[in-house]
């Protein structure tokens, strides 16, 4: 990113500080972040309190950079923190999650019912021979047993690994092969947009390729026709037999707790891998600071998907341990109607909810029509994650759904750190419209220029995090080189988060996007180079560049450049482009569908060899094509803009 868009934000001075009634009522008061300055590690054992443990740690941080251990010593068993605990302190009977399915189906589920049915869904795990340590794929729609399968394996030792149900059969078995699990937990199909989605022949498809799973188990949610295979079985023939006791093993704090795959700069996606004590201790503390829970009345809504972090931080793992009622639904926000998320909001009479930049954007879009005709005026605290919120859509939060009466958490963090990292308090923080403020008690960033040094307010650069923190990746699943590489070479003893930020001049954090070659279409985050070897995996394709452009619903769009193979009639455009398409939807899953492809003679390449994307995403965000002296061959940009004057494809 160059200096100059580090610079040019615009600067907003409108600020909103919380009402004396919220600052009053708050659960993190201003003093917290003098408390946690004064002994950042007293601090954080002081959170991880909130959990039960069964032998306390004898050490908080073992810090050998880049490689962390907290609450050394300690052993806790996750699920524990998230069920029995409420049971045995009396809120067995409080509800857990409020399900509604697409179609229209709910289930009311308390603490206690889930908790029986974790256990049972634990002892049909054991049954299926899993133990600690193994690793089982969880591939579901968004429905109840998603989460009783994470607590299950959570329960005995076992990682999850949760792969988006919006991925393809081959990104599926590229993850299973890579953690080498040993069971797939998946479902026939699940409902979006108004019909049945089908799950189970994905997994089918993955397991032609070589893995070690030995079992398919399989929860029936739309009784479609499957395949049966002899590895398969059905989830309620083996689950709804067992016993609804387990009684469960505490874990050392640094037991693994899960891996999920996240998008980097090369094809291969990462398993970001974290363990338990500091993971739950981070998730527990930010869902109570920083949403103001209060367990006893609120209803907390956070619309993310269990297949990407913000659904394992703040659906499953911080909310349950701080026993919240939630919302979980199923489907898509325009099912049946436009409506649909503002009717739950209306009938669940949710007062916390959680959601994403994208979705704010695409109400304003779509009218202010629709979020009136329900009533909202249950809400009483907004929050934002997965890219940064324009002030206008903010704004739109601000009055439009929260009837500018709620605070806006807009909360900056990633897979790789677990847990909120930056973010206002509610109860504190007078915040300005697109800023994610500062980081959270008990954390620490920096943004620091080309040489890793710190730049200061009114300043643009890279985002870092300068002090381990508990909930923290440990690592990149079986490639600690690759760790290290990505996050720990480009600044001297400093985490490289990837994004750029900006200082203002009272020293709040604006975040920029990214400044790596991943793109992060819709809040999903997904690498050019993934794409690019998806295009080229085609046989049509020679080589291809992907590029993300500015894209007003979005937040970025996939654009492809493509150079065919020779012997392909050009003639052949539409079709091809959208071929090609389906392609890369085949071999990643649909959310990476570029929105643009355009066949070019040529790539500008520098003299060795490297494409500028900088001059792609110029014409792909049609702007004058900047700088391009560099260039091997500066007619290469000329030839790709007259060529794109004749064989322009859109849908
Ligand atoms: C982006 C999602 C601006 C950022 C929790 C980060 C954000 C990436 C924000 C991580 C925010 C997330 N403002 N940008 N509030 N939250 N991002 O791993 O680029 O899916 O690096 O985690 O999303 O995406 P991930």
């Amino acid at each position: 990113m160059s200096s100059e868009s580090f610079e040019n934000l615009s600067y907003e001075d409108r600020t909103f500080p919380p009402s004396d009634s919220f600052v009053k009522n708050a659960n993190a008061k201003s003093d917290i972040y003098q408390e946690a300055d004064a002994d950042r590690l007293a601090f954080w054992e002081k959170q991880a309190n909130r959990l039960h443990w069964d032998t306390k740690w004898s050490q908080v941080v073992d810090w050998q950079l880049p490689f962390a251990k907290w609450f050394i010593g300690g052993k806790l068993n996750a699920s524990y923190n998230c069920l029995d605990r409420h049971v045995l302190e009396g809120r067995g009977d409080r509800v857990a999650f409020h399900f509604e399915g697409e179609p229209g189906d709910t289930q009311t589920i308390t603490y206690k019912q889930l908790l029986s049915e974790v256990c049972k869904t634990t002892n049909a795990l054991i049954e299926l021979g899993i133990k600690q340590g193994d690793r089982v794929a969880i591939y579901m729609p968004m429905i109840p047993q998603a989460a009783i399968a994470m607590l299950a394996c959570a329960r005995l030792g076992a990682m999850h690994s949760v792969v988006f149900g919006g991925f393809s059969a081959d990104s599926l078995l590229s993850r299973i092969q890579d953690a080498d699990a040993s069971l797939v937990i998946t479902a026939d199909g699940g409902y979006r947009k108004g019909s049945a989605f089908a799950l189970k022949t994905a997994v089918d498809e993955a397991l032609k390729g070589e893995t070690n799973v030995k079992n398919v188990l399989v929860v029936k949610r739309t009784g479609q026709e499957v395949r049966w295979g002899e590895k398969d079985i059905w989830w309620h023939e083996i689950v709804d037999k067992q016993s609804d006791q387990h009684s469960p093993e505490f874990f050392d704090s640094e037991n693994g707790l899960f891996i999920l795959y996240t998008s980097g700069t090369t094809a291969k996606p990462k398993g970001i891998f974290h363990t338990t004590g500091g993971y739950l201790t981070q998730a527990a503390f930010t869902h109570h600071a920083v949403f103001d829970l209060k367990a006893e009345s609120d209803v907390y809504w956070c619309t993310a998907d269990i297949g990407w972090i913000t659904g394992h931080s703040y659906v499953v793992y911080g909310p349950l341990i701080n026993g919240a009622t939630q919302v979980m639904y199923e489907g898509t926000p325009d099912t049946p109607t436009k409506g649909r998320i503002f009717e739950l909001i209306e009938k669940y009479k949710v007062s916390v909810l959680y959601t994403a930049p994208t979705l704010i954007r695409t109400w304003m879009k779509w009218g202010d029509e629709y979020p009136n005709k329900s009533d909202l005026s249950s809400l009483r605290l907004l929050g934002s994650v997965g890219e940064p919120i324009n002030p206008e859509a903010w704004m739109w939060y601000r009055e439009v759904i929260g009837n500018n009466n709620c605070p806006i958490v807009d909360t900056w963090w990633q897979t790789e750190t677990g847990a909120i990292m930056i973010s206002p308090l509610p109860g504190v923080t007078a915040t300005k419209p697109g800023s994610a403020m500062k980081p959270l008690p008990g954390i620490s960033t920096q943004v620091v220029d080309d040489e890793g040094k710190a730049v200061g307010n009114g300043r643009g650069g890279y985002l870092v995090l300068n002090q381990p923190w508990p909930s923290m990746m440990r690592g990149i699943w079986k490639e600690p080189e690759r760790y290290k590489e990505t996050y720990w070479s480009r600044f001297n003893n400093l985490y490289f988060a990837g994004d750029g930020a900006k200082l203002d001049k009272d020293g709040a954090i604006w975040l920029l996007g990214r400044v790596d070659d991943v793109m992060n279409v819709s809040g999903h985050r997904i690498s050019t180079t993934e794409v690019e070897s998806a295009l080229v995996s085609h046989e049509a394709v020679a080589e291809a560049a992907v590029v993300g452009a500015n894209d007003e619903m979005t937040g970025q769009g996939i654009v492809a450049f493509v150079i065919l193979r020779g012997g392909i009639a050009a003639a052949s455009g539409e079709v091809l482009v959208k071929q090609l398409r389906d392609h890369v939807a085949k071999e990643i899953g649909p959310i990476a569908k570029p929105r643009q492809i355009m066949v070019v003679a040529e790539l500008p390449k520098t003299r060795s060899g490297k494409i500028m994307r900088r001059l792609l995403r110029d014409v792909a965000e049609n702007r004058a094509v900047g700088d391009s002296t560099t260039l091997a061959d500066p007619n290469v940009m000329k030839l790709i803009s007259e060529g794109l004057k004749s064989g322009k494809s859109e849908d």
